[in-house]
């Protein structure tokens, strides 16, 4: 049985104050949601604040990205170790903005899913097809390009370890859902690939569906038999409307 998880991924949004409405909101109603794993990813500079809220609640919290190098001369940059001496408990590698905007190849995100791991936080692992890949029938290839550059990394041990989310790009901050059926339909065939490597681990293993989640459609996804919970970007900025995805995957 796969416990369900919905992650926040506030992007780059938010003031101090607004992260501590969101917080105090988030946690007042995380008591109704006893199975669900519930996270929020925010900002870097955001992420003290929000562990100093969160500590001792049932709230887990992460970062955006991470560095894949340990320290040093690295302008900009954030390490592993430093999102875990905040307390962070996961990461999102491999974002499709990051692909995108700042060229992260398969090979990268595969490096800073491993660096995340060694470290010991959980990688939240996206991937996810372009607009024009699904409309040229290149939605499996893609994904399973995406997911094997991980593999031949860390194996499919390492792929128990952490977390997937299928994100289809065109969904992402376009108001366009993937169906549940469509969703469905790329879910089952990662758990199929990697059920090639380890049946055991693709069992057991959470795929998260990421794009255009509200709370008006979360329960309609989450109901698929290979959808294990939500990333959420523009509906995890505001507290009810989190929550409301948050109950539908408890
Ligand atoms: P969205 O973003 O929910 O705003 O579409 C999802 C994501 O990018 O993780």
């Amino acid at each position: 049985m796969r416990q369900p998880l919905v992650a926040g991924n506030w992007k780059m949004n938010g003031s101090k104050a607004e992260a501590a409405e969101l917080i105090e909101g988030i946690k007042a109603g995380s008591g109704a949601v006893s199975m669900a794993e519930i996270v929020v990813c925010p900002p870097y500079i955001l992420i003290p604040g929000v562990a100093d809220s969160l500590a001792g609640s049932s709230v887990a919290w992460g970062g955006q990205n991470l560095s894949t190098e340990p320290k040093g001369a690295f302008t900009g940059e954030i390490s592993a170790a430093m999102l875990l001496d905040f307390g962070c408990k996961y990461v999102i590698v491999g974002h499709s903005e990051r692909r995108a905007l700042y060229g992260e190849t398969d090979e990268l995100v595969a490096e800073k899913y491993a660096v995340a791991l060694e470290a010991g936080l959980v990688p939240i692992l996206c991937v996810g097809e372009l607009l024009e890949e699904r409309e040229s029938g290149t939605t499996e290839a893609v994904v399973g390009r995406q997911l094997d550059a991980v593999v031949a990394r860390v194996g499919i041990a390492g792929i128990a370890r952490g977390v997937i989310a299928y994100e289809p790009v065109w969904a992402i901050g376009t108001g366009k859902t993937a169906t549940p059926d469509q969703a469905q339909e790329v879910h089952a065939f990662i758990r199929e690939r990697l059920a090639k490597a380890d049946a055991g681990v693709a069992e057991g293993v959470r795929i998260l569906y990421g794009g255009s989640v509200k709370g008006a459609n979360a329960a309609e996804l989450f109901s698929m038999a290979d959808i294990d919970g939500g990333l959420i970007g523009g509906a995890s900025l505001a507290a009810e409307e989190f929550l409301t995805i948050c109950r539908a995957a408890n």
